[in-house]
């Protein structure tokens, strides 16, 4: 079973001197929810944004924010960025010590619980939790960077988390992000993907609206 298709269109690739006009484009297009990537210099080597973009963005918009924590410690993070209006906090399970709990949390802070996976790490560490999660995040790069080309392996990890899924917890989201675009979504839908991360592909293309629009419709062609 898959629920459909979101498209969250990442604010890393946005300029950020036009951040509610580019959302807007987006959104015009028909994306589904606002994909924000919190990096902290020490999971992943950069650094971008914390709850005020999350704030600003709940300014903009009524649909699902969905946060990518790429943080040592998440669950510091839990309650300021319930406070700010994500709807959606993923986060990576080498970064904190009791996964289980902090999915519970996330989800006592009335967010959806997601956990994400980057290329290396085994989908066994969702197995363990997979009755927790609301969203699995299969990462198709090695997170800290946009504009990264989608690493082929990925498809049959999308593969298996399906079958996962399927088996398990047929309700929850299976996200993809990383070097998501018009070649490659088709592949990742195919495997089973239902929630597409895509930065640069929509923020960096001279029509944003349009950009989300073909991404859905490549998707929906293939099915
Ligand atoms: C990678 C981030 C992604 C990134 C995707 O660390 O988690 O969300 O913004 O960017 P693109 O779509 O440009 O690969
Ligand atoms: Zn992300």
């Amino acid at each position: 079973m898959t629920n459909g298709i979101r498209i969250a269109p990442s604010v890393l690739a946005v300029d950020l001197t036009r951040l509610a006009e580019q959302v807007a484009q987006a959104l015009e297009g028909g994306a589904d929810w606002v994909h924000v990537d919190v990096m902290d210099g020490r999971f992943v080597p950069n650094l971008t944004f914390g709850a005020n973009m999350i704030a600003a963005l709940r300014t903009l918009t009524d649909k699902p924010i969905d946060a990518h924590l790429m943080v040592v410690e998440p669950e510091r993070y839990i309650e300021p960025f319930a406070a700010a209006g994500a709807s959606v906090f993923t986060f990576h399970p080498e970064a904190t010590v009791h996964v289980q709990r902090q999915l519970e949390a996330v989800k006592q802070h009335g967010m959806l619980a997601g956990l994400a996976l980057n290329p290396g790490t085994p989908l066994t560490y969702a197995e363990e939790v997979v009755a927790d999660l609301d969203l699995l995040l299969v990462m198709t790069v090695n997170p800290g960077f946009g504009a990264q080309n989608y690493l082929p392996a990925s498809t049959e990890k999308i593969r298996r988390a399906r079958s996962l899924l399927a088996a398990h917890r047929p309700q929850a989201f299976l996200e993809v992000d990383g070097g998501i675009t018009r070649q490659t979504i088709a592949a990742a839908h195919q495997a089973g993907a239902d929630t597409f991360v895509a930065g640069n592909a929509v923020f960096a293309s001279a029509d944003p609206a349009r950009e989300v629009h073909e991404l859905r419709r490549r998707c929906l062609v293939t099915v």
